[in-house]
């Protein structure tokens, strides 16, 4: 790379509205170069059609190894902060060639979990854990000194506990080392953390996981961990065994708070769609998908690598641009870019239930597509139903504007979600009481719209 390339680099407000930043990448063009932590340059792609195109070209790689020398020759500090997203014997990580079939072959006992009819045998367990929290969340919303109503922050005590304790049944965590796991699903995103607190935070994860595999050992269930200890998995070591329950705690936790987080606030602040699903004139999954597009959860998500240098022509409103991917440099697909994108979605930064050609690519493309996306919205549809049904007068405590952002560039979310939470609807409040009956999912809408995702 010219050393006249390196001069003006992006950096993102990693404490910012990764919005904003998308706005200032997109003026610069469909992928401009930008200063990852530590100064490392990437090209952040942000064009839809880009992005697409490069998910599924062959001289684009996910195995850092093979295709990232900087990697590969031990240039990288060993505590970079992106190092988790990077190394990692697990599917996000790996790819199909000639040579073997890795991707696939690190992929399959993902979809045997996440698969439609797993997902949907997971529902009435998602409902009985989403009302429990939402007990916590009645008592939270009650100061215990006046007995009046009290703010609550939905994020930690709903919308990260919920896919917690969920990720915690399917990966089958006994429960003393609940509090561990949810102790390490902290700051998993958060690229802003300091090199030596990401190392603190793999020690503990690996030490947690070790115990985990080490229980399910001794004691095998229907859960996922020991599903991939049993012989018909034998194909993968027992780094890549690890390395995938870990990739599961990485992928699905946040990414589900943002996606949750994002649409409460998004239907607290728009009164007109929240009226409108409650009046049964919109499905949850109306709401649900504008936010998947404005708001998308996995943001910039790392890496992919060129295999070669190779040049791409990109169709751009001022006319074709030629990018050029330099081998060596890594790409950071911004996922979130897509959604917002003005030519493809006219007045993109509105929200708007009732859109018609709705185009995001939140969940990814290509081979590498989201191995959780069904799990995500279901998580979603249930937990917004049971909420809403049983706080119909719930409302945002703030300002929407004054909300903050998640840190770091990988994903996407509100770092807070106060309400307050208003009067129960009496027929739907304990977690052992009855009502609180989510909406039968339009089942034929939901899959097709999933189906649509994918691409
Ligand atoms: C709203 C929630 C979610 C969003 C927006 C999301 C988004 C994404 C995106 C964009 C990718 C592709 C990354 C890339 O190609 O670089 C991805 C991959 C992945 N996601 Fe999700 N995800 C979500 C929830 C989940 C959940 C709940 C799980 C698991 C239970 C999960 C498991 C995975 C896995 C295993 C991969 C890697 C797939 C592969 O490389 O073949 N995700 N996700």
């Amino acid at each position: 790379m010219e050393p006249d390339q390196l001069k003006d680099l992006y950096e993102f407000d990693e404490h910012g509205d990764l919005q904003k930043d998308i706005r200032e990448l997109r003026k610069r063009g469909p992928a401009p170069l930008v200063a990852l932590r530590g100064g490392i340059p990437a090209r952040a792609v942000v064009d839809p059609t880009l992005l697409k195109t490069l998910a599924r070209d062959k001289r684009v790689s996910k195995d850092a190894y093979e295709h990232w020398p900087a990697y590969r020759n031990k240039e990288l500090p060993k505590n970079w902060p992106l190092m988790p997203w990077v190394a990692g014997k697990h599917a996000f990580a790996a790819e199909d060639s000639k040579k073997s079939k890795n991707h696939t072959r690190l992929r399959a006992p993902l979809d045997q979990a996440l698969g439609p009819r797993q997902v949907r045998a997971m529902e009435p367990r998602i409902q009985e854990i989403t009302r429990t929290a939402l007990d916590e969340v009645a008592r939270a919303g009650i100061d215990p000194v006046t007995g009046h109503p009290q703010v609550v922050d939905l994020r930690l005590i709903l919308t990260l506990a919920v896919p917690i304790r969920v990720i915690s049944d399917l990966l089958g965590i006994p429960d003393h080392l609940r509090e561990a796991f949810q102790a390490c699903a902290d700051n998993l995103f958060d690229t802003t953390i300091s090199g030596e607190e990401m190392l603190a935070n793999q020690a503990r994860l690996q030490q947690t996981l070790d115990a985990l595999i080490a229980y399910r050992t001794e004691h095998p269930g229907e859960d996922l961990t020991s599903t991939l200890l049993r012989e018909e998995h034998h194909d993968l070591t027992y780094e890549e065994r690890l390395a995938t329950i870990r990739l599961i705690l990485v992928a699905a936790i946040e990414t589900v708070g943002n996606l949750q987080g994002s649409t409460i606030v998004n239907l607290l602040s728009h009164p007109e769609a929240l009226t409108a699903f409650q009046a049964g004139e919109i499905t949850i999954d109306a709401a649900i998908n504008e936010t998947l597009r404005r708001n998308g959860p996995a943001g910039g998500v790392p890496l992919r690598y060129p295999t070669e240098t190779f040049a791409v022509t990109v169709d751009t409103e001022n006319g074709p641009v030629e990018v050029v991917f330099e081998y060596g440099v890594p790409i950071l697909p911004v996922w979130a870019a897509a959604g917002r994108d003005p030519r493809t979605n006219p007045e993109p930064d509105v929200f708007d239930v009732n859109r018609t050609n709705r185009r995001d690519i939140a969940f990814g493309a290509g081979p590498h597509y989201c191995a959780g996306a069904q799990l995500a919205v279901t998580l979603t549809r249930i937990l917004l139903a049971l909420l809403f049904e049983r706080y119909p007068r719930m409302m945002l405590a703030v300002d929407p504007a004054t909300i903050g952002h998640t840190p770091g560039h990988i994903g996407d979310g509100p770092d807070t979600v106060p309400v307050l939470l208003g009067p129960e609807n009496p027929d739907k409040t304990s977690s052992n009481g009855h009502g609180a009956k989510t909406r039968k999912p339009a089942k034929r809408a939901a899959r097709s719209s999933m189906g649509a995702r994918r691409g």
